[in-house]
């Protein structure tokens, strides 16, 4: 399966199937992709039979292989740094390639090294979680944390390729697929009424990881992005719809310090689930959609907020809201829909107001 992303500047294909980066170097070869030398960065959780399975094919290049334990601690400058010295050191040049196989820290990582090294070299993405394979490797978005905050440092750039190997998620822990089922579900909640039916009805066997129902929904979330991408590649519009859920799902994660207790997926589905709350209180959600995402939500076990939080967070969850990226004038901005596949944007409220929504969901 292939997904096509025409952006003004560039164009560049997703391959998506099970055991296909192990043909990596002819996919490369297919699209005119040639190099003298490959860095690939590799995260140290991937099992590296199937890194090998890639690398034993370039052996006639010149290739360079550093696996790292991502965490988002040293989605840093730090490591930047380190890989833009490695290439120097191997003295790469724009027509070289960098190669990411990881999760979207990993791509996100190599995608900004990419963009600066040499002002852009090659950068070819390998998607391993659930989560990059169906948003992160998608549109072009790079980036590192610093004190300052998440992603506070990166740029706008394209990969040449980005290959989404099924094969990778046989390894990841469950709580990984959950991240990435969260954003598929933000997928369809945006933008297909279909796929949202389709997902409510199959979502087990997606957890359950069968392959080809991870396969269509990898497939149809690519190409929800893709539309988005394509008509918004620098988020100064529709592609602000992908926050839906985010601006809740953010505060919550920060409130809870990032902890392994509520991963970003979970606080996403949280999310989701205060946003649809809060659209339905105001008549923006229909009634019958609201039922029925809340139906969905509450399968998932993640439509009751009081599960994870207490009345004494709530100050902070408002706090953490009112620092969001997306506000102006001290008024927070949230993405609603009017129904399943109907986002409305620029909904802006004042503090008071959510504090006393978030009361009534928190009690
Ligand atoms: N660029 C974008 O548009 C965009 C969009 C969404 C999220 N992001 C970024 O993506 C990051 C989250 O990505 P993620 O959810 O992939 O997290 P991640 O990269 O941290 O990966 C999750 C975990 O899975 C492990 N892992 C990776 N592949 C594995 C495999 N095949 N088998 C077993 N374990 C494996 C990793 O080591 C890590 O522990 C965040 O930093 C976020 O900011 C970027
Ligand atoms: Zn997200």
């Amino acid at each position: 399966m292939k997904v096509r992303i025409n952006l003004n500047q560039t164009k560049y294909p997703i391959y998506i199937g099970k055991n296909i980066s192990s043909k990596s170097d002819k996919i490369l070869k297919s699209n005119s992709i040639y190099s003298n030398k490959y860095l690939f960065i590799v995260d140290y959780n991937v099992p590296y039979r199937l890194v090998k399975k890639i690398i034993i094919k370039f052996k006639s290049k010149e290739i360079f292989i550093k696996r790292i334990l991502f965490k988002e601690k040293n989605k840093s400058l730090k490591t930047v740094e380190n890989i833009l010295k490695l290439l120097e050191d191997k003295n790469f040049t724009r027509n070289d390639s960098l190669i990411s196989v990881g999760g979207g820290i990993c791509g996100d990582v190599c995608g900004f090294v990419s963009s600066i090294f040499k002002r852009g070299i090659k950068f070819i993405n390998v998607p391993t979680t659930l989560l990059s394979q169906v948003d992160s490797s998608i549109g072009g978005k790079t980036g590192v944390n610093t004190t300052g905050g998440k992603n506070m440092v990166g740029t706008f750039y394209q990969p040449s390729i980005v290959i989404s190997d099924l094969v990778f998620l046989d390894s990841l822990p469950k709580k990984e697929i959950i991240c990435g089922y969260a954003e598929i579900l933000k997928h369809s909640l945006i933008s297909d009424k279909k796929f949202f039916d389709y997902l409510k009805k199959n979502h087990q066997k997606i957890f359950n990881k069968d392959s080809s129902h991870l396969k269509k929904s990898i497939f149809k979330s690519c190409l929800i992005k893709k539309k988005i991408v394509e008509s918004d590649e620098k988020e100064s519009n529709l592609r602000k719809t992908l926050n839906f859920g985010h601006t809740f799902a953010h505060a919550f994660e920060s409130t809870k310090g990032y902890s392994k207790n509520l991963n970003h997926g979970e606080a996403v589905l949280l999310g989701i689930c205060a946003a649809i709350n809060f659209g339905y209180d105001r008549k923006i959600l229909n009634k019958k959609d609201f039922k029925k995402i809340y139906e969905h939500l509450n399968d998932l076990k993640y439509s009751d907020l009081n599960k994870f939080f207490k009345r004494k967070d709530i100050n902070k969850i408002v706090t953490f809201m009112q620092r969001d990226k997306k506000n102006k004038n001290n008024l927070i901005n949230l993405i609603l829909i009017k129904s399943v596949s109907k986002p409305i944007l620029n909904n802006v409220y004042n503090k008071s107001t959510i504090k006393r929504f978030i009361q009534k969901l928190i009690n």
